[in-house]
């Protein structure tokens, strides 16, 4: 049995469904269902006796420390973080609570357990750390993408509190030996995607007839890779992964941000257009910058194909579309997401920028 902590999230739970499609290994989910987690996004495996949801912290020792144990894990795989820079902006102590604190606790709990194994088991026991390409800082229109030996230079309290976990995990190989590996991606998309991240942000507010709210001349670069390629590398990199190493994972695919709302718009006026025939790009409203904004982001992800073969199977134009269409189709998910808490958040965020 696998614990993925921060299963109920955008990622996680992606890759649950994911791993339950290719495995007959059982999962079990850990996740604190903040605003961010949400038990829809597996609600097809309600009946499944491989899936156990358990709401908890992975901060709280004892809880982690049980489930170990009685489920006998031999690997965990590490998502649970708070993930959203603007909310580090705004306020960074969850942060620095789970993504730092939390993982220090996990990194202990799974300590523990691992070195009262028996040998071989001890052995085959891993602890893959999922990480963000963030940690690296910003990259000049030239500067070569990023390599896995680029240096940390984590501008926002997110990607802060994101490269003090990396060094947590990475001591606790070093001076433990704990068996871990880290996973540095760049930005994902697709289904199940919380909306105050970029992609499912747009998709929504262009549907409700909203602003679209670019930051700045929206002409900051992300590497944008459809999210089930990434739960295809995470699985890649736990079953053959070396070590105490890193990969990072990209999409080669460049884009800025003002494109990638350029593109939502043309699929949504082609598979929902607006009633009056007018364009979605219409809406586009360029609004503050946000404070640090990083540049540039690209992911040099030779290593990874080098290493365990794998590549990105999606293109933009494939994975755009599949996400856009995933957002028409589930309305009541969307719905469901949307809450007070939701609501409050896109006014604080957005009504001082106007
Ligand atoms: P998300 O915000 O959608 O999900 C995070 C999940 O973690 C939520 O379900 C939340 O309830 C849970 N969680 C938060 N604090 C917790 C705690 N203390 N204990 C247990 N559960 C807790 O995030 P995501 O986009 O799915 O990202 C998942 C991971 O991948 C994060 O570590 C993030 O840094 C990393 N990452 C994300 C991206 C991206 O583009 N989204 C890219 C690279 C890396
Ligand atoms: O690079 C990986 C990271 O990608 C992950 O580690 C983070 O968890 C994830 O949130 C994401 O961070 P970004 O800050 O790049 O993602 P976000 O979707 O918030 O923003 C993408 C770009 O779009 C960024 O340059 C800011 C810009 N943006 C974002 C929002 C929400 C806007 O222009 N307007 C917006 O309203």
């Amino acid at each position: 049995m696998i614990l993925v902590t921060g299963g109920a999230g955008f990622i996680g739970s992606n890759f649950i469904l994911d791993w339950l499609s290719h495995a007959d290994t059982s999962v079990i989910a850990l996740d604190k269902l903040t605003y961010a987690g949400n038990l829809g996004n597996l609600a097809a495996l309600t009946s499944d006796p491989r899936f156990t949801f358990v709401q908890g912290d992975i901060g709280d020792t004892g809880l982690v420390s049980q489930l170990l144990s009685t489920h006998q894990i031999h690997a965990v795989v590490h998502f649970a973080a708070e993930s959203h820079v603007d909310r580090s902006i705004h306020g960074a102590e969850d942060f620095i609570q789970t993504n730092i604190l939390g993982t220090f606790r996990l990194l202990e709990a799974c300590r523990a357990y691992w070195a009262g194994l028996p040998k071989a088991e001890a052995a085959a026991f891993r602890f893959l750390h999922v990480s963000t390409d963030e940690v690296f800082g910003s990259l000049s229109a030239e500067a070569a993408p990023f390599t896995e030996t680029h240096l940390y230079e984590p501008n926002s309290p997110y990607s802060a509190s994101k490269a003090a976990s990396d060094h947590l995990v990475r001591a606790w190989h070093h001076t433990y030996g704990l068996p871990v590996v880290t996973t540095n991606c760049s930005n994902n998309y697709g289904p199940y995607q919380f909306p105050e991240k970029l992609i499912p942000l747009v998709i929504l507010k262009a549907l409700a007839g909203d602003p679209l709210p670019i930051y700045g001349d929206g002409q900051q670069i992300r590497d944008w890779l459809f999210v089930t390629d990434h739960c295809a590398a995470i699985r890649e990199v736990l079953a053959r992964g070396t070590l105490g190493e890193t990969y990072n994972i990209g999409g080669w695919n460049e884009q800025a941000n003002l494109s990638v709302v350029h593109a939502i718009c043309e699929l949504l006026d082609r598979l929902s257009p607006r009633a009056n025939g007018a364009s979605y790009a219409h809406q586009i409203t360029h609004v503050a910058d946000r404070p640090g904004h990083d540049r540039r982001y690209a992911i040099d992800a030779r290593k990874i194909e080098r290493e365990l073969g794998w590549r990105p199977s999606e293109t933009f134009e494939t994975g755009l579309e599949k996400t856009v269409q995933w957002y028409l189709q589930n309305a009541d998910w969307v719905q469901n997401v949307q809450s007070g808490t939701y609501r409050d958040w896109v006014r604080q965020n957005y009504t001082e920028r106007s």
